[in-house]
């Protein structure tokens, strides 16, 4: 089959399936969460995460107001939730009402935690830079939650237990499949 070569990105759509984050934050009394299919690790030492917001969202001012966020993972039953508050914005209602979102107490920072995350990291922000049409928001992780059956002893999650939800674009989300993992070692010259 030939490859279209196009200039267009459409919607960037290409590399998914991704996991989605859910970010959440509060400041002054005022919480909100949303969807964040653009996120990623940045170092390990220190343990840095980003997250890329568009100034359009409600949450964009609130974390630069609370200088910190927080990023849940949810497995793939509470995709829903995904749906829910990457689709609705805090300028129109309290989603954590609207939508009666289950939360936990934070220990580090303000923002709460979903209680259906299987993994949660609670971050200080130490930088944000504009990106064309996106923030960068990057936040060093100061406390990690994490269920503990979720993961396997190396600490990689074990999908016999947890589906991670992730995203295929187009509102479609999808399950990781659970056939056995392979392991493909792959180093050559020296172990790392
Ligand atoms: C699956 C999914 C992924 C999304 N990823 C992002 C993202 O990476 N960055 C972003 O700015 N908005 C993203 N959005 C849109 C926001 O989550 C959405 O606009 C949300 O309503 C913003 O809420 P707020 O206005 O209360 O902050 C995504 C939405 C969905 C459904």
């Amino acid at each position: 089959m030939p490859k279209i070569h196009e200039i267009s990105i459409g919607r960037l759509y290409h590399y998914y399936p991704t996991t989605v984050a859910v970010i959440t934050v509060k400041a002054k009394e005022k919480s909100t969460a949303m969807a964040a299919a653009w996120h990623s690790a940045l170092s390990y030492d220190p343990p840095l995460y980003g997250v890329l917001v568009s100034p359009k969202r409600f949450s964009h001012n609130l974390i630069l107001e609370a200088k910190e966020f927080a990023v849940n993972f949810l497995p793939f039953e509470k995709a829903e939730i995904i749906a829910q508050v990457g689709r609705n914005s805090t300028k129109e209602a309290d989603k954590f009402q609207e939508f009666s979102i289950e939360l936990e107490k934070p220990l580090a920072i303000s923002a709460p935690i979903l209680k259906d995350a299987y993994a949660a990291y609670e971050c200080h922000l130490v930088d944000h830079r504009d990106y064309g049409d996106h923030t960068l928001f990057v936040g060093e992780i100061v406390m990690v939650h994490r269920l503990e059956e979720a993961f396997s002893p190396e600490g990689v999650p074990d999908l016999s237990r947890v589906r991670p939800a992730m995203y295929l674009g187009a509102n479609l989300y999808v399950a990781p499949s659970r056939e056995e993992p392979v392991r493909l070692v792959g180093t050559v010259h020296k172990e790392y």
